[in-house]
């Protein structure tokens, strides 16, 4: 079993994981619903959690891993607090994307895809997030937009992020 973000024991994370599924029990067209609060608490879907939901709405492991893997909002892996999105559309590509991705593995020390082993930040790579005037640009969080980034910006940039 994972740990919970906030170091709660693993019983105490199982009986907040009930608490999300009892509404829904026996009721298979909740698993969306489920999944999204599940992975707000624990922040991530490992298998243990599938298992239990699976159990909980009366679904097969196999639904509930099909659904977690069709979606990209839901993870399987572990995510950190902040999320960087850094936009892999034509104009930020053409503008520096790869010297942009390269500059932020050398400070957090993670290639996209992987989070850092203090959870505070996952790396990804995303579609042209609407900002191709500011080219290269990153979102963080979903909503922080950062343009024209310089390599050497990049510290201050992830220190806003605690
Ligand atoms: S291509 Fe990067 S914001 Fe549009």
């Amino acid at each position: 079993m994972a740990e919970c973000a906030c170091n709660c024991g693993e019983d105490e994370l199982t009986k907040q994981l009930d608490k999300i599924i009892d509404p829904y029990r026996g009721q298979p067209g909740g698993l969306i619903q489920v999944l999204t609060k599940s992975q707000e608490l624990i922040g991530y879907l490992p298998k243990w959690v599938q298992v239990r939901i699976a159990e909980g709405l009366g679904v097969s492991l196999q639904e509930v891993y099909g659904v977690v893997t069709f979606y990209a909002f839901f993870s399987l892996i572990p995510r950190g607090r902040h999320k960087l999105s850094v936009c892999a559309g034509t104009a930020c590509y053409v503008k520096g994307m790869k010297t942009l991705i390269k500059s932020l593995r050398d400070v957090i020390g993670v290639k996209p895809g992987q989070t850092t082993p203090d959870s505070r930040f996952t790396l990804e790579i995303v579609r042209c997030i609407g900002a191709c005037g500011l080219a290269p640009a990153m979102i963080v969080d979903g909503k922080d937009v950062h343009g024209r980034i310089e390599p050497e910006q990049i510290p201050e940039i992830l220190e806003q992020y605690a």
